[in-house]
């Protein structure tokens, strides 16, 4: 038998270095696999899983395997990527006790070391709460309330009726169309550009270049960073995120000092978020720095998204030809043919809405949802589970959106479950489009008049119906792959051509 004291001082400390390894190893793996927390009562339950590495979620659509495992473990589960537990939420009244009751300890964010490299630390999207995340979250807020958000309406109104006349022209291109309309509404309402923006301008393929990256670090355990986060401070890793930081930097950096040297020149630029920032710079306390990137945030965040929640919402309008009937049938009656609709018709259109709010969970934006992170232990009483303190928090807004109990038949696609008996709007039914509690989206006002104003001016403009020979990727839109989803929408004018353009180039004849 070998004995430790037999050994040269040299390979006893060997031996005994290689014990220490193995026991933190063990002590590590073993912390991660724990299925209780430090008071006793158990972690939601957790699929079976042998891998160091954590749970396998497929790079292609993962929130296709959390709902499986949620059908299968119940409305709450943890997986683990790396030694990080992750719990997931996938039902409705969940999410509701947890995110939306419990929102002040969820509104932290979890470290994501990878996209603190890809920002700098500087997107509010990232931001850890505390000082800085409050003075970003109460810039924005001021500025996209609803009643500063109905400002825009005049603005939406006039972009969206270029998306109509884009589409009469060039219909095949209907997916570069709505980018633009988003693009130019979210530079307008960021800088005050007044110029259109198409999405092949250098800015808006910088910016999409960016989200795509964002998109992939909020992968749980798409880098090593996230489990190992000193490996940021190696200076040959990570080079493609630092890299990216830099050209936003420089971009939003350009974006707001054009602005700045307009206001200092007298230029008249209309109101604008960066605007308000820049007059506002003493009271919001926020350094040149942060104003580069809030602003920018605020552009990257509204573009893609808002596209992609339109391109969602003309999809099932071509898939559903029924459905789409309906709602025309309610044009019809309520405005007729030879005016286009507005904002005013909103409340006497409750067919439109319901239908949005349908294409919107049938298809959720962001399926996975974005990570939220507890600041204290949180017991969930009706299986009482605990979260503890630390953990990071994702609702699946995949999984919620099959929650059969909320929304029977979740695979149907049937907006008449929004509406009440009484023909109305149902108040007691909502689906998490924007996400949740203190992190909820705070760009929702803006983005929902859009998609709004969007959907009710081609769906009155055009019967939408499919090119059966061409192949349909219903879940593109979802991964925002735009403009290169395959999506063959037809567009047939339901006014004569001549009607419609006389009808676009007057609109909006009323507010
Ligand atoms: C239909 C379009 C949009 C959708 C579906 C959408 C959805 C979301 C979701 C799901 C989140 C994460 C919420 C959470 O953590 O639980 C979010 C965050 C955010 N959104 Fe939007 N959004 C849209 C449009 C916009 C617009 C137009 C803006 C800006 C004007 C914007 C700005 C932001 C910002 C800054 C955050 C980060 C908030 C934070 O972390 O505190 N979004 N959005």
């Amino acid at each position: 038998m070998l004995l430790l004291s037999s050994l040269p001082i040299s390979d006893n400390t060997q031996l005994v270095l290689d014990v220490a390894v193995c026991l933190v190893v063990v002590v590590v793996i073993a912390r991660a696999y724990c299925p209780r927390s430090k008071n006793g009562l158990p972690l939601p339950p957790s699929p079976p899983n042998w891998r160091l590495m954590g749970h396998f979620l497929p790079p292609r659509n993962p929130f296709l395997t959390v709902a499986e495992w949620i059908d299968e473990y119940g409305p709450l589960i943890t997986i683990r990527a790396g030694t990080e537990k992750v719990v997931i939420i996938g039902r409705y009244k969940a999410a509701v006790d947890i995110m939306e009751k419990r929102g002040g300890v969820l509104a932290d964010r979890p470290p994501m070391s990878a996209g603190q490299m890809l920002t700098g630390g500087m997107t509010i999207a990232f931001a850890r709460t505390g000082d800085r995340f409050r003075r970003m979250r109460r810039a924005l807020h001021t500025h996209l309330q609803p009643k500063a958000a109905e400002a825009y309406q005049p603005l939406q109104m006039l972009f969206a009726k270029n998306t109509v006349l884009n589409i009469l022209d060039d219909p095949s291109n209907f997916q570069n169309h709505v980018i633009s309309y988003a693009v130019t509404t979210i530079l307008t309402v960021t800088y005050g550009k007044a110029t259109p923006t198409s999405a092949a301008d250098p800015e808006v393929r910088a910016v999409r270049q960016l989200m795509s990256v964002f998109r992939t670090v909020l992968r749980p355990g798409a880098y090593w960073v996230d489990t190992i986060p000193w490996l940021r401070y190696l200076p040959w890793y990570g080079r493609k995120l630092k890299r990216e930081f830099e050209s936003n930097r420089k971009l939003f950096a350009n974006q707001m000092n054009r602005l700045r040297h307009q206001l200092q020149s007298h230029v008249d630029v209309g109101p604008s978020f960066g605007r308000y920032l820049l007059e506002n710079e003493h009271l919001l306390g926020l350094s040149e720095l942060e104003m580069h990137f809030l602003s920018g945030t605020f552009f990257a965040a509204g573009s893609d998204s808002s596209a992609a929640a339109i391109c969602t919402v003309l999809m099932a309008a071509a898939c559903f030809p029924v459905e789409q009937a309906k709602v025309q049938a309610e044009f019809d009656a309520v405005v007729g043919r030879h005016r286009a609709p507005t904002f005013a018709d909103q409340q006497s259109l409750p067919l439109l809405c319901a239908f949005i709010s349908e294409a919107l969970r049938w298809r959720p934006l962001g399926p996975n949802g974005f990570p939220h992170r507890t600041t204290k232990d949180v017991i969930w009483a009706s299986e009482n589970y605990c979260i503890p303190a630390g953990t990071t928090v994702l609702g699946s807004h995949w999984a919620i959106s099959r929650d059969s109990e909320v929304y029977p038949d979740p695979d149907v696609f049937q907006p008449q479950r929004w509406i009440n008996d009484q023909g109305r709007l149902r108040e007691d039914l909502a689906f998490f489009v924007f996400g949740f509690g203190r992190r909820i989206c705070p760009g929702l006002h803006l983005a929902n008049r859009s998609v709004w104003i969007n959907s009710v001016l081609l769906f009155w403009a055009f019967q939408l119906t499919l090119d059966p020979t061409k192949p349909l990727d219903d879940m593109g839109f979802m991964r925002v792959e735009m403009p290169h989803v395959s999506c063959p929408i037809v567009f047939t004018p339901r006014v004569s051509d001549v009607e419609l353009r006389r009808i676009m180039h007057n609109y909006p004849e009323v507010e």
